[in-house]
């Protein structure tokens, strides 16, 4: 099939196919969902970070009205360890021994009739503890250090010998402060099982991973387990893998023999769902006094939890961000007696730039070149990791336009230069390289009788945009209009699909549609018939479009769908369409990002490297002299996402990005108390977030050209909008007022 050049609705703000249903309250996400019959689980928290349970005394709660169970390590059966996963092992499962490994360690499970019978019940459990002395801080010296099992160092030339020769040396280190995702949608699990069959309705961003891992614990076939997802109020990464309380859940349905629904609290979506790592840095950068870049020696530590791991490559786009002939890096993680750390938007890479972008500004005023201009210098001109010419590459027109669109040349280089009354004025900039990630997808693609279309896939909706965006490729594929097409997801009995997260959704998912509707026109083209005009036509030769195939060269011979379905006696006529990424690399292993059966731009394909967005930030802040206040004036990101799937998802997810960075760059932090390990700010009127008041104009402009290496072009946007942000901010900060700040979040106190 020809497309034609210019896309009909592909790109296009199309407005959210679910919006209707979502501000009408008609849109079911896990909390709304209820079964008959059902009964209510409530969580009990150890009060301790480390030791163990000495005697736990569910008496009084089993003896409150209503109250149907109480599960303890005592009395929970046996399960199977929970398997392997991309994203190392799954969670671990608390309730398997009297051992305490962090505070706010699920110890029991209450199930009532309602949820206030269950929550008051909860309060009445006793558990005293054997306390041994928690590993807290990342910097403790108690804390076992491993180097990050997902095997991300590299070394690539000389750097001791560069450094060592090096006209500058920088050598400075980085903070970062943990933080908590926080969906706003609490995060809900509905179990139930209908003989030997769990159905599950879960907040989640990956369904089929969700039911491997209840396969595996409860030793049922993966075949027996169905796991919902219609909408979700947000992820961030919380979402990405089955959290113990999951595994409670199905545990207390299957105990009390009836569906069980359990809703976290907000201060247990701050310890039960990973949150963002407190991270240090130390970034030693060799450079000649012309600019250039001549070494890189960059480690990254993360906290985990004491007896897991997570997935956080803080160093893991550092080889390819500059042209830099020697480079080092090193990735490890302190284990400490916290909730074990996730994923959390931009995991890794967040922290990673802060401290290569924090740095080429300071090496910017060391060597008397124009930040941007200095990024320019040391410009990648190809992935430098493998030598090969990117797939796409628009980092330069992201630098250049939003230069332009900020107004950067009016920006007096000299700190404390620039005012406005009381207010001091700062420019900051950063650039971001981020990595591209796809998974194997498939995808359900139907035409039926009445000329509508059907999309089917595992695939969730996380609040992104997924339902419209699959409705649009399908509707300029299909050549049809949007609302012709119904687009089912968030189902593991539909065809599985990756994760909602790393960025990588759109790409895998666009190419299984593309791949399903290319098979489709192919399956219709096979049943026209002998007196058909498309009779014997190759898909090349035809074009879709107002519900109809006709031949390129003269639209006036073609038929309908519906035509051809009614002719053959059929209602619907499907194919199944699949994206496998790059085959050559299906075993590597872990993404750039969250990981997953996927593969990364570390892969080389065919001499090319298929490359993930770029972006340049652009901020101004304004510090009052006096006060030390902050606001954030401006914000300009330039992304270049290939081929955006649609102008208006896209922006949000980038505005929605850079608000997220605006948060941990000068706001959020996740306080843990240095005794206790107990986090003392888990609620959100305690966690400072950004307010519509602390945001200021967003602009938000797509560069570039649709990437080579997929079908439509695509590149996942998810995550870039907040990479470059922090170090953006941090540079404005010193423009400003002279100040270097590489801690976050940047609180007034730090810039008293
Ligand atoms: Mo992820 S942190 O869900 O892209």
């Amino acid at each position: 099939m020809t497309s034609s050049s210019v896309n009909r609705v592909l790109g296009k703000p199309v407005d959210r196919i679910d919006g209707r249903l979502k501000v009408t309250g008609a849109a079911p996400y896990p909390t709304d969902v209820s079964f008959p019959n059902m009964a209510h689980a409530a969580l009990v928290q150890s009060t301790i970070a480390a030791g163990t349970i000495r005697t736990i005394d569910a008496a009084a709660a089993l003896a409150l009205p209503g109250v149907l169970t109480v599960i303890t390590h005592e009395t929970a059966p046996p399960l199977a360890e929970g398997p392997m996963t991309p994203l190392g092992p799954a969670p671990r499962y608390p309730l398997k021994d009297n051992r305490i490994v962090h505070h706010g360690q699920h110890v029991a499970v209450v199930v009532a009739e309602t949820p206030e019978q269950a929550r008051e019940a909860v309060r009445l459990v006793r558990v005293e503890y054997e306390q041994s002395a928690p590993v807290l801080g990342i910097t403790t010296p108690e804390a076992r250090v491993t180097l990050n099992p997902y095997g991300m160092d590299v070394r690539r030339g000389d750097v001791a010998a560069a450094l060592a020769s090096a006209d500058i040396v920088y050598d400075e280190s980085f903070h970062m402060a943990p933080e908590t995702n926080n969906p706003i949608g609490l995060f809900a699990t509905l179990a139930r099982w209908e003989g030997g069959r769990l159905l599950l309705h879960d907040s989640n961003q990956w369904p089929t991973l969700t039911r491997f891992v209840l396969a595996t614990v409860f030793s049922v076939p993966e075949t027996d387990v169905r796991v919902l997802v219609r909408h979700l109020g947000g992820g961030f990464g919380a979402g990405l893998r089955a959290w113990p309380h999951v595994v409670l859940t199905v545990l207390a349905a299957r105990i009390v023999d009836r569906p069980v629904k359990l809703v976290l609290t907000r201060p247990q979506m701050f310890n039960s769902i990973g949150h963002r790592p407190e991270c240090v840095q130390r970034l030693r950068i060799g450079a000649t006094r012309e600019g250039r870049l001549v070494a890189i020696d960059h480690e990254g530590s993360t906290t985990s939890g004491a007896e897991e791991t997570n997935f956080e490559p803080v160093t893991m786009a550092t080889p390819a961000v500059y042209d830099c002939p020697n480079v080092a890096t090193h990735d490890r993680l302190v284990a400490l007696n916290i909730p074990n750390p996730g994923a959390m938007r931009a995991p890794g890479h967040v922290q990673g730039n802060f401290a290569i972008e924090s740095a080429m500004d300071e090496l910017s005023y060391r060597v008397g070149i124009d930040p941007l201009e200095l990024r320019l210098l040391n410009y990648a001109e190809v992935d430098l990791p493998t030598g090969n010419d990117w797939s796409s590459n628009a980092l330069r027109e992201c630098y250049r336009v939003g230069a332009d669109r900020f107004g950067w040349s009016a920006r007096n280089p000299a700190v404390r230069s620039m005012r406005d009354g009381d207010w001091l004025i700062g420019y900051g900039m950063a650039g971001v390289t981020f990595g591209w990630y796809a998974s194997p997808c498939k995808a359900r693609v139907s035409i039926s009788r009445d000329g509508t279309a059907r999309a089917r896939s595992t695939s969730t909706d996380i609040g992104t945009g997924t339902y419209t965006i699959t409705a649009q490729i399908l509707a300029e594929l299909l050549g049809l209009e949007v609302d012709q097409v119904h687009v089912e997801l968030g189902d593991s009995d539909l065809p599985p699909a990756p994760q909602s997260g790393g960025s990588g959704l759109a790409v895998s998912l666009a190419g299984a549609l593309a791949d399903g509707a290319s098979k489709l026109l192919r399956a219709f083209l096979d049943i026209v018939g002998s007196d058909s005009p498309l009779h014997g036509r190759q898909p090349g030769e035809v074009t879709a479009s107002h519900g109809r195939i006709h031949l390129t060269d003269d639209p006036a011979l073609g038929e309908t769908y519906t035509e051809i379905l009614a002719r053959n006696n059929l209602d619907e006529l499907g194919a199944d369409g699949e994206k496998i990424p790059n085959p050559k690399a299906e075993s590597t292993g872990v993404s750039p990002n969250e990981g997953g059966s996927g593969t990364s731009s570390h892969t080389s394909v065919r001499g090319m490297t298929p490359a993930g967005p770029f972006a340049a930030q652009f901020i101004e802040v304004r510090i009052h002299e006096e006060l030390r206040v902050m606001r954030i004036a401006r914000v300009v990101s330039v992304v270049d996402a290939g081929q955006v799937l649609n102008e208006k998802t896209a922006r949000s997810q980038v505005a929605g990005a850079v608000v997220m960075a605006l948060g941990m760059a000068h706001l959020e932090e996740t306080a843990f108390d240095p005794t206790t390990g107990r986090i003392t700010n888990a609620t959100l009127g305690d966690y400072l977030i950004p307010v519509s008041a602390d945001i200021p104009d967003l602009d938000v402009v797509f560069v570039g050209e649709p990437d080579r290496f997929n079908p439509l072009g695509v590149k996942g946007v998810g995550e870039v909008g907040v990479v470059g942000v922090p170090p953006a901010i941090a540079n404005a900060v010193y423009h400003a007022t002279g100040k270097r700040l590489r801690s976050l979040p940047i609180t007034i106190e730090k810039l008293l």
